[in-house]
């Protein structure tokens, strides 16, 4: 009999595994993302010098190692052969001198398509193109193929995906594939198989709450992908990411807004891709990029999101499991009105049912690290006591 399921079992694997490579992107990818500060206005001196300075900050070293060009890198037509080429202006050594660069820096290279006939600008679709695009990222070294959702009317958002992914998969080349459709189909509930990340909501904009005019479409806010994201929490794990977008750290919130979206971020398990201009970032941006303990947490090898264990006048209450039996946890005052936090752990348990994490503080004390201040208090026996800024967070790592 068991000669017969270990066999079985396998082929159900492969089957179900078949279209990625499964070990990329066992914890959340980090890197750069041309998209929510340049737009369509890219071109290779910008891409170099983000390159360039990626390493000389050491962003690299903190983690941020994908540089993806978003939508616009393209020439508007494809070539005779019907491949893509990049735009002769923007890119005048095309897009393999790009890659050699980026390689030679030690980073890793992405590039942006859409599933549909054009992409979002306007610019040629993957649409009958997938395993011809597929080799053409191949040829050109890329690491990383963020895939979009425009001009896709009647098409089958699971088959597209799958049908691009099995085309990557076929190149033999390891790419990180990303999927962009903005939640409109789940993927949380398809997608795992198919891709690395998945976009939960439609596009981030600057704003704290509520939503952003752009014209003909509003952008969210980074607490409402926030909330939206947070009951998808179970669907997400090593090799397959909740996306809730590239960051607006450094692009005008104020410094606590910022401070706590990169919390938020790192508490729920995101890819981390820097979404502003690193050439005109300043030197809170960067710490706040870059902070170790921060980070650490996103990029926890459990994989685990977090989730909020209590919201009560505005002060939310944030734990996610670490490993080694750590935890994070994360105070945001998300009213407009300092808050002081008084917080007595022996009278809030925590329990998890995902995680299966279950911590009483009567009879467990552990240790205080705190991430982005010094609050004085050094482990959970006596109560914390901070005032938390508007908008501002406490982020906590606890361990045994
Ligand atoms: C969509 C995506 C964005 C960006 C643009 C490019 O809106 O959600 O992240 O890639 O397209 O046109």
């Amino acid at each position: 009999m068991k000669k017969i399921l270990i066999p079985i079992c396998l082929l159900v694997f492969q089957m179900t595994h078949a279209q990625k490579n499964m070990h990329l992107a066992l914890t959340p990818p980090m890197g750069w993302n041309s998209w929510n500060t340049f737009a369509t206005q890219i071109n290779e001196k910008l891409i170099l010098e983000t390159a360039d300075i990626l390493v000389a900050k050491g962003m690299k070293d903190a983690g941020y190692t994908y540089l993806v060009l978003d939508d616009a890198w393209m020439a508007s037509e494809r070539n005779s052969n019907g491949d893509l080429q990049a735009d002769p202006i923007k890119f005048p050594h095309g897009m393999k001198y790009i890659a050699d660069y980026i390689h030679s820096k030690g980073l890793k290279f992405g590039l942006y398509n859409c599933a549909g006939t054009k992409t979002c600008a306007g610019y040629p679709g993957t649409r009958g193109y997938e395993y011809q695009d597929a080799r053409f990222y191949a040829s050109q070294e890329i690491d990383y193929l963020k895939f979009d959702w425009c001009n896709t009317e009647g098409i089958d958002a699971k088959e597209a995906y799958k049908t691009m992914s099995l085309a990557l998969k076929k190149t033999g080349r390891p790419i990180v594939f990303s999927l962009c459709e903005w939640g409109t189909h789940k993927p949380w509930l398809w997608a795992d198989s198919i891709g690395h990340l998945w976009r939960t909501t439609g596009d981030i904009g600057i704003k704290w709450e509520g939503l952003k005019n752009q014209g003909d479409w509003s952008a969210n806010s980074v607490m409402k992908i926030v909330d939206f994201q947070e009951p998808l929490r179970k669907y997400a794990g090593p090799g397959h990411w909740n996306d809730p977008d590239m960051m607006e750290v450094g692009n005008g919130l104020k410094p606590e807004e910022d401070r706590s979206h990169f919390s938020l971020w790192c508490m729920m398990a995101a890819p981390l891709f820097l979404g502003n201009d690193l050439r005109k970032m300043s030197l809170e941006t960067l710490k706040i990029l870059t902070n170790p303990l921060a980070i650490s947490i996103d990029q926890d090898s459990l994989g685990i999101p977090g989730f909020r264990l209590s919201q009560k006048d505005s002060l939310e209450t944030w734990v996610r499991p670490l490993k080694n039996h750590s935890m994070a946890i994360c105070f945001l005052n998300r009213s407009s009105k300092p808050i002081s936090l008084d917080y007595d752990w022996k009278i809030n348990p925590i329990q998890d049912d995902i995680s299966k994490m279950d911590i009483d503080f009567k009879k467990d004390t552990f240790t205080i690290t705190e991430v982005w201040g010094k609050i004085g208090s050094k482990n959970t026996k006596k109560n914390l006591k901070k005032t938390i800024l508007p908008h501002d967070n406490v982020l906590l790592i606890l361990t045994k």
